[in-house]
């Protein structure tokens, strides 16, 4: 089985002509992808990875893992955008929502820092360590990104305080660079076991290397599953695959010929909280990759039905500038049948004996009915279920239609200029050394 994309939802919108027009296009960037030829080429890594990861690799990651099994009960992993949300999307969709029903009793819980500079969230993530037995994993491509080095010095003494020195060391995982960077530099300083990130894998790509592998494995799930859902993928939407048969290049049409028509809002909808995370990563992969040079799709994310409740007004009714692309989860993991009530107040017999998942599909294709008759575009994405092969295609299956979308709109999907803006005015406002021509600059238009 593999996750199905629709398309048909959106032919009151865009023509089959229209589409077949792309179609010509994606092609070409399938093309560009595949001959390295196209902006951005030197950050090609992810585009072969799943099919290039060795079982050497694989293997350093799970002794690695093995070696901290029983002895931590918390793995802090610090990493920030790239080197942060496609860990944390996969653990989020595959960790059961509560303790009861953990089947990896012996598996650490994950916590994230590193990710913001909110002071309270490492204050309180230091209280919570205190009396926890814990590793480190520490995220940086660069080993030079302000948040996660923030962190990171705080866990660093943290950990050094509680275990000492020499032990501490023992329980810190770096991944960085091969060689450059300040992360690097100490990782080799204090001994550290280190994981590369490679040269060409950008950190919005790079959750099937040590970035995304390391935490997955950590908290328990199948990294050779994922791995393999991603190599399907990476085969399926190979750019010998005929256009209509290869996902990446249909939703890369579809999403460029919306565009077209002045829907510049893309809102990645689930109906199941487990995927809310994937949308986060989902909005950094198309966000970073896509919104530059004055274009691009803006991405947004809603959790239905709860958002029903709140943006549903907006997405039915308002501007109609969006579209929408649906997860829909075929099959749940849990059973529940809505039980029978005698007294009936709340008037619910009615959908007594069915299951609470019959319902929310029923509400999943209400909603759509409702909003393509407002004026919403519909595409759909079924995943079979939520494990880690699914996930595997599922990640893989949006970065080739990320590259190939942003190659099919003009622009490079493999940079982030945009991103450096924000860093060099905080440097300026704290003075960094270095920046006093910005500070003074800065500290002017105040
Ligand atoms: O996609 C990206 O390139 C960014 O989100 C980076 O991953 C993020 O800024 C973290 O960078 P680094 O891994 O160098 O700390």
């Amino acid at each position: 089985m593999k996750i199905e994309l629709n398309i048909n939802k959106i032919s009151d919108f865009v023509t089959n002509n229209e589409i077949s027009e792309y179609s010509k296009k994606v092609e070409k960037s399938n093309n560009l992808l595949s001959n390295k030829t196209g902006a951005g080429s030197d950050f090609l890594g992810w585009h072969n990875l799943p099919s290039a990861i060795t079982e050497k690799e694989i293997t350093e990651i799970e002794e690695t893992v093995a070696l901290f099994k029983n002895k931590i009960e918390v793995l802090v992993v610090i990493g920030i955008g790239g080197s942060y949300l496609g860990a944390k999307s996969i653990i989020e969709a595959l960790k059961p929502d509560f303790q009861i029903s953990n089947k990896k009793p012996h598996s650490p819980k994950i916590v994230f820092a590193g990710h913001n500079i909110s002071e309270d969230y490492l204050f309180e993530l230091l209280e919570f360590l205190n009396k926890k037995s814990y590793a480190i994993a520490v995220i940086s491509k660069s080993g030079t990104t302000t948040e996660p080095a923030i962190a990171f010095r705080f866990l660093k003494q943290h950990i050094e305080k509680k275990y000492g020195k020499t032990d501490a060391g023992k329980r810190i995982v770096a991944i960085t660079d091969k060689s450059k960077g300040a992360l690097r530099k100490l990782a080799e300083e204090e001994s550290y076991k280190t994981f590369i990130i490679p040269d060409d894998v950008g950190g919005r790509y790079s959750v099937l290397t040590p970035v995304g592998l390391i935490p997955i494995a950590f908290a328990g799930f199948d990294i050779r599953q994922f791995i393999e859902g991603a190599k399907f993928m990476e085969q399926l939407c190979h750019k010998d695959t005929k256009f209509e048969k290869n996902p990446a290049a249909v939703y890369a049409a579809a999403r460029n010929a919306l565009y077209e028509k002045g829907k510049i809002i893309e809102i990645l909808v689930n109906y199941n909280s487990k995927l809310q995370f994937i949308a986060e990563w989902w909005k950094q992969l198309f966000g970073e990759s896509e919104g530059k040079e004055g274009k691009g799709i803006f991405p947004a994310s809603v959790n239905f039905t709860s958002d029903l409740h709140s943006m549903g007004q907006y997405i039915q009714d308002g501007k109609r500038n969006l579209f929408e692309t649906v997860i829909s989860v075929k099959q749940n993991i849990h059973k529940l049948i809505i039980p029978e009530d005698a007294a009936n107040l709340d008037s619910l017999n009615y959908i007594s004996g069915k299951r609470v998942d019959e319902v929310n599909k029923m509400a999943e294709l209400g909603t759509s009915i409702a909003h393509i008759d407002g004026g919403v575009p519909n595409i759909k994405i079924e995943l079979p279920e939520i494990n880690e092969y699914y996930l595997g295609q599922l990640i893989y299956f949006f970065e080739k239609a990320c590259a190939l979308s942003g190659y099919t709109l003009g622009i490079n999907p493999f940079d982030q200029p945009g991103v450096e803006d924000y860093k060099r005015n905080m440097f300026a406002l704290l003075k960094k050394p270095g920046y006093e021509k910005e500070t003074a600059e800065i500290l002017n238009k105040l």
